[in-house]
């Protein structure tokens, strides 16, 4: 493997979503749960679920294709990473299905699994490809459908009005494109699986035997996403904080030189405390969770996207990022706007 050290820039970002919007209200219509319920504890107002033929893997190739066309003509992608964790098959993931859609040449496909942090996961394996010369450019996708695989009635409401469905993407490379770009200046990324059960999707799985799906654990919704919603909160909050102001120090940053905040989408109440404990203002944190719900692994190409669209960046900014999910897993990344 050549060692070289280059600097990754991500460009081009792009976003999918689905066509059929559903508001809060709507959800209350066969949920026992309402507008007040969740815009007061969570910040959504609604979110975007797929028709059928829509798919995880069929946002991720829309997403990827609005950012390759922002590339200029003849530019070469050389690698895919895809992060999510509602592939369309259980194997294989989804990296091989966007190559195949894309009419790429038969480039390396990696899937990554690290939920919520998936995007964060991903940039950090791309940024290390586009360092060490491995790669000059990198589609990075992160995708998922959850409203077909959550428990939409009363018994799943703490998941179903928290998820919605959708896909964001980028080009990392080893250079400047057009348009805004942005400098990878480091990723920071953490794990502890003591806490797998605390969010996790339990069946079917390979840990049953002799069968790994049954009638019964079907009716029991034991296929369905659980998760101890408190105790996610908390460590999120502590653990957003915590690896954010550990990747500024990294780099001789504290949270004052930050522009601009770009978090996961999970809870806008999660975002604000980590935002005050940065000793940020409202007016940094870069918020989208009231339009798509929680993507997941595509709220950060989300954000990005949305930022771009809005005029959130200026040149020379600061950008800081974070993410907690199941696993649990959590990072951050840093970017400098060019
Ligand atoms: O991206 C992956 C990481 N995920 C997260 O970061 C999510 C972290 N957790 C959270 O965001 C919050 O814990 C939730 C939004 C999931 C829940 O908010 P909470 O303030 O922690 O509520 P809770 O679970 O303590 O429930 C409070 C009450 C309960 O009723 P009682 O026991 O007080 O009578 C629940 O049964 O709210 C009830 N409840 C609901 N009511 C209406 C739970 N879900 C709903 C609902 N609609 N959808």
């Amino acid at each position: 493997m050549p060692v070289k050290s280059r600097t990754p820039y991500a460009n081009s970002f792009a976003m999918a979503l689905p066509d059929r919007e559903i508001s809060n209200d709507e959800l209350s219509t066969f949920i026992d749960t309402s507008d007040e319920w969740i815009s007061k504890r969570t910040g959504i107002k609604k979110r975007y679920w797929v028709s059928e033929g829509t798919t995880t893997s069929s946002l991720a190739v829309e997403a990827a294709s609005k950012s390759i066309d922002q590339l200029s003509n003849g530019t070469q992608i050389d690698a895919i990473i895809a992060a999510t964790l509602s592939p369309d098959y259980s194997f294989p993931g989804i990296g091989v299905q966007i190559q195949d859609a894309l009419g790429l040449p038969p480039v390396p496909a990696y899937d990554v699994r690290n939920q919520c942090s998936g995007f964060l996961y991903a940039m950090e394996m791309g940024g290390a490809l586009i360092s060490t010369g491995v790669y000059e450019n990198i589609l990075i996708v992160g995708a998922e459908v959850h409203s077909t695989g959550m428990d939409k009635t009363t018994r799943g409401r703490d998941i179903a009005v928290l998820f919605g469905d959708g896909a964001g993407s980028c080009i990392l490379s080893h250079g400047k494109r057009s348009g805004l770009s942005f400098e990878l200046v480091g990723t920071e990324l953490h794990s502890d699986g003591a806490y797998a059960k605390e969010l996790w999707c339990e069946h079917p799985g390979s840990v049953l035997f002799p069968d790994r799906l049954t009638e019964e654990l079907v009716r029991e919704g034991k296929v369905f996403p659980e998760m101890n919603g408190r105790l996610v909160f908390e460590n999120a909050v502590r653990h957003m904080t915590e690896v954010s102001l550990s990747l500024l120090a990294k780099h001789g940053y504290g949270s004052s030189d930050v522009s601009l905040f770009l978090p996961h989408q999970a809870n806008l109440r999660i975002n604000t405390m980590v935002a005050q404990k940065l000793g940020l203002n409202e007016s940094q944190v870069f918020s989208t969770i009231q339009d798509y719900g929680n993507t997941t692994a595509a709220t950060i190409p989300i954000g990005f996207t949305r930022a771009v669209e809005e005029g959130a960046f200026t040149s020379g900014d600061l950008v800081l990022s974070a993410a907690f999910g199941s696993g649990f897993t959590w990072g951050a990344a840093l970017y400098r706007v060019v």
